[in-house]
């Protein structure tokens, strides 16, 4: 089963390859079609969440709609580190700002807690070397006395052509003796598969891996822009059609049969998304598919670089 990211739930304008940049609903209007794509979401069996305080009002509609449940086996993943700044609005130049001080984390745990007792994995959001945030021993020491008071899992999420770089830090990091992070969560799809180097020497530690950006923000689907990809969109459209599931079906299923136990995330923004993503339950790829899927990979440079030029829409 996938989790359900909240990132494009949150904030109208996320990034993206969205050919129609005209249609902006009320906020309103978006509040009340995220709930809807939650609920469905758990009608269809996802109990994994992962959520944000960057990702504008996501944690605090996850908060009102978990409040419609009473389901212990919810569980919910959120992270601190970045705060929303663009306040809806679709012109706005600056959307998230970063800050990986102990002063944020305390301000952010302050809202972040009320996700207890579902809160399962609480997340650095995109840690990464120049912060200096797997250094900072006070944020350390902090985020070890969460992990034993409430029985966390600690987790870093990371971005950027050096993930592989951040997460073999990461995995070093410990406190009183003990390593502190329990929980990974990494961007994988069929252009950026740097993590497999590193996934077996995770899952032997008993990590958590959770999979980001499964359909590379979009860049899975048709689109003039990217004809650089154009032979990918076809044996992505060939393998749909023989499996007669969506193709963003066979982007997902191929990061859960490579990254073995790892928890694959939808970014689906609509309830139609959403639906045909949770479509990869029912497909298995051959080894051979596998293969000619894997033979698209892109360098970590050129795919975070295309990555960067990605606009909020
Ligand atoms: N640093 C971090 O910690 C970090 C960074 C990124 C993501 N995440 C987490 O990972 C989750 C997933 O990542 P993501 O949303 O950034 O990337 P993604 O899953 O690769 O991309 C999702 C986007 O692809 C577009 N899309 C078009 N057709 C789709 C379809 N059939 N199914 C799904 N998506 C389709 C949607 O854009 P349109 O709305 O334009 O249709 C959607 O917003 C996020 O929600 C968040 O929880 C964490």
């Amino acid at each position: 089963m996938l989790g359900l990211g909240t990132a494009a739930l949150g904030r109208p304008q996320y990034i993206n390859i969205r050919k129609d940049k005209t249609s902006h609903p009320t906020l309103e209007k978006f509040k009340q079609e995220s709930f809807k794509v939650l609920e469905k979401a758990y009608q269809l069996g996802v109990r994994y969440f992962d959520t944000a305080p960057g990702y504008g009002l996501a944690e605090d509609l996850l908060l009102q709609w978990l409040q419609t449940k009473n389901d212990p086996s919810l569980q919910i993943a959120t992270k601190w580190g970045y705060t929303y700044v663009a306040n809806f609005d679709a012109n706005a130049k600056v959307h998230e700002v970063k800050e990986h001080s102990i002063e944020k984390l305390k301000e952010q745990w302050q809202v972040s807690q009320a996700f207890l007792p579902h809160l399962k994995i609480y997340q650095i959001h995109s840690a990464t070397l120049e912060t200096g945030v797997l250094n900072n021993t006070k944020v350390l020491q902090q985020l070890a006395f969460l992990k034993k008071e409430h029985g966390l899992q600690i987790g870093i999420t990371t971005t950027g052509s050096n993930q592989l770089e951040v997460l073999k830090k990461a995995v070093d990091v410990s406190v009183a003796g003990e390593q502190l992070f329990n929980s990974f969560q990494i961007t994988y799809n069929i252009l950026d598969q740097s993590l497999e180097t590193m996934a077996n020497t995770l899952i032997r530690q008993d990590k958590k891996v959770i999979i980001k950006e499964a359909v590379a923000n979009g860049r899975m689907f048709r689109n003039n822009n990217y004809n650089h990809y154009s032979k990918l969109y076809h044996t992505l459209e060939t393998l749909a059609a023989k499996h007669q599931v969506g193709l963003d079906a066979i982007a997902l299923k191929f990061c859960q049969q490579n990254i073995k136990n790892s928890m694959v995330l939808s970014g689906a923004s609509t309830i139609e998304q959403l639906q045909s993503n949770l479509q990869a339950a029912k497909i298995t790829l051959s080894e051979e598919e596998i293969n000619l899927l894997k033979s698209f990979k892109t360098s970590p440079n050129f795919y975070w670089q295309e990555r960067k030029e990605l606009a909020w829409n």
